[in-house]
């Protein structure tokens, strides 16, 4: 199976020529990439205009409304992503949780529409209770989970390799046998090995280090490699 690594550039660059660049410098020293998926999710902005330069490298976005269209003000809907040329979708991450107040019947109704219109949902939990109601109705294999422990978010601090895989093994007993599993939380060039193959993770969800061409360049090849 193909390891999967999401790149999650959160509310950055602030510029879309710098999104431009940054998207061609990580494109242009990954070259080659076998047995890995690598995903970019951008601000919505940006979408439309990556999609042109996108070859191996899939796009995703870092939310979605679950309601195709009408008077709902600001919001960006799985039709619309897929449009651009999106395949996968970033829902229920721990800063929409906690800034946005999103719950996890909101992240059902959006991993529902999300699947309807054919992207591919990423979805993130802090723990193990949130994966029942946020798949309720929905067939487990469909989904790629992202585990990220809220602490490790932006920190530097990571859980150990036993500690990650412990929770790898829940997580797994809890989903499909083919559902793809992801660590993230201040994933790095230097500790992406631990997650890999010491917890056995199918891949890694990446946000600040995704910003670091070379960092993430770097976690790519390392995956890649396996
Ligand atoms: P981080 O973010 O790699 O900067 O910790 C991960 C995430 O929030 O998706």
């Amino acid at each position: 199976m193909k390891k999967f690594i999401v790149a999650n550039w959160k509310c950055n660059p602030t510029t879309l020529n710098q999104a431009k660049n940054l998207f061609n410098s990580i494109k242009k020293g990954l070259g080659a990439v076998k047995n890995t998926k690598v995903i970019i999710c951008p601000p919505f902005v940006y979408l439309e205009e990556l999609a042109k330069f996108k070859r191996t490298i899939s796009l995703g976005a870092q939310d979605c409304y679950f309601q195709e269209k009408g008077a709902f003000t600001g919001e960006v809907s799985a039709a619309m992503l897929k449009d651009l040329g999106c395949d996968y979708v970033i829902l229920g991450h721990s800063e929409r949780r906690k800034y946005f107040s999103e719950t996890n019947d909101l992240i059902n109704k959006k991993l529902k529409s999300a699947l309807e219109k054919g992207l591919k949902p990423v979805l993130c939990i802090e723990n193990t209770s949130q994966i029942k109601q946020c798949l309720k109705g929905i067939l487990k294999q469909k989904v790629i989970i992202a585990y990220e422990p809220i602490w490790a978010i932006g920190t530097g601090k990571t859980p150990s390799p036993a500690q990650a895989k412990s929770f790898n093994v829940k997580i797994k007993k809890l989903v499909a046998s083919n559902t793809i599993v992801l660590y993230g939380g201040s994933v790095n060039a230097k500790n992406v090995e631990g997650f890999i193959i010491k917890s056995g993770f199918d891949g890694v969800l990446v946000g600040g280090a995704s910003l670091k061409p070379k960092e993430l360049i770097n976690i790519v090849k390392f995956v890649d490699r396996i």
